[in-house]
């Protein structure tokens, strides 16, 4: 009966992997990018952007290998799409300046607040937590590249 049972649970598992999750596309050309047309970016800003929030929040996303495994799939395909749609670093020079201002005041409060990069991210990929000195680096970061903007 046990047996049975893990069976059917399986072949279920299975079966929903024929249901189509469709990740957004990525792209390694984006001419457009933030850190591409901002090159005096400080590496180590350039890193922890890279490293924390690019899979979400660009065209580069790297998809780990249960992003095609039903349903975890969905869960990667959702936070990739409203993620960029919220913030695509790799369509930075298209922001209007008001726009550009509004979204480092942005970056701000939500490594201040601790919402990003998102607490289901960090649990897996560890390295991509912020130390109190990475969280500085950001936010020291983007008040000035704010500043800048007004001038
Ligand atoms: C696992 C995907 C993921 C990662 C990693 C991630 N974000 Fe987000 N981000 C999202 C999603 C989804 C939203 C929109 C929904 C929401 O606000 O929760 C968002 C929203 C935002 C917003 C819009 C304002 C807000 O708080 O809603 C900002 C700014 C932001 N993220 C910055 C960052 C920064 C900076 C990093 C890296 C330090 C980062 N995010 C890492 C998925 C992610």
């Amino acid at each position: 009966m046990k047996k049975t049972i893990l069976y059917i649970l399986f072949a279920i598992f299975i079966l929903l992997q024929l249901i189509p999750v469709e990740l957004p596309t990525t792209s390694m050309d984006n001419p457009d990018d933030l850190l591409l047309n901002n090159t005096d970016i400080p590496n180590e800003v350039v890193d922890i952007l890279k490293n924390s929030c690019y899979d979400c929040h660009s065209n580069e996303t790297h998809y780990p290998w249960y992003s095609k495994i039903f349903p975890t799939s969905i869960l990667v395909a959702r936070d990739t799409r409203e993620g960029r749609l919220e913030l695509n670093f790799s369509d930075w020079e298209n922001l209007s300046r008001v726009n550009k201002i509004g979204v480092l005041e942005d970056i701000v409060t939500a490594i201040t607040l601790e919402e990003m990069p998102m607490r289901i991210y960090t649990l897996i990929h560890q390295d991509a937590g912020l130390s109190s000195e990475d969280k500085e680096l950001v936010i020291n970061w983007a008040e000035e590249f704010s500043d800048n903007l007004y001038d």
